[in-house]
């Protein structure tokens, strides 16, 4: 069982729902005549993703793009490639990007720009965890679910190794497990 592998429960399953639900009013207000495009940043992002979309109750469209800065190694490449890009142009529209975490803000500073560069209306950022601590490039999320300590945390889309993404809460991975 994934729990087993856990140091530690960091957010359980009511807690997501509950910050979730308060991020999604905010976001309702804010969006409600915008039709926003809101980007997954895939793949780490993907259950907030549906569940964030869900608690907007304004028009939007949905959109993913594969972006990968870790490939499977423990630490951050300091790379950002582009996997799968948009299908459609953003000019003159109104994005909100989809984050499941910022770390060293790479991944986001590198998106960011891009789309300032494609003329899009507006550029805002959504992301659940936030660990301010390991910030390499200043960038900050319009909205923040949570702050999260150094640790290595995995479950609800975040993975080690492509694994531990399927767990339907947030944990910290016990160190004999990566070491
Ligand atoms: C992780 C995470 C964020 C990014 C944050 O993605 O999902 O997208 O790293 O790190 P940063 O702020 O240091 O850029 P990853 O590149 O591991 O790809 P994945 O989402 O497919 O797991
Ligand atoms: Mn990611
Ligand atoms: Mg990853």
């Amino acid at each position: 069982m994934l729990i087993h592998d856990m140091e530690e429960i960091l957010v359980n399953e009511e807690e997501l729902r509950e910050t979730i639900q308060k991020l999604g009013k905010q976001l309702t207000e804010d969006y409600k005549d915008k039709n926003p495009i809101v980007i997954c940043i895939l793949k780490g992002a993907v259950f907030f993703m549906t569940d964030i979309v869900r608690a907007m109750d304004c028009p939007l469209e949905i959109d993913f793009m594969d972006v990968s800065s870790y490939g499977d190694a423990f630490e951050s490449s300091g790379e950002v490639k582009i996997l799968k890009d948009l299908d459609q142009s953003v000019k003159g529209r109104h994005i909100l990007l989809v984050e499941d975490i910022i770390d060293t803000g790479r991944t986001l500073s590198h998106i960011v720009e891009l789309f300032k560069h494609r003329q899009a209306a507006s550029v805002k950022i959504v992301a659940l965890l936030d660990k301010p601590d390991r910030r390499v490039v200043s960038i900050r999320a319009d909205y923040t679910g949570l702050q999260v300590a150094d640790k290595f945390v995995v479950g609800y889309g975040l993975d080690y190794c492509q694994g531990y993404r399927n767990a339907p809460f947030i944990g910290v991975l016990k160190e004999e497990i990566y070491k």
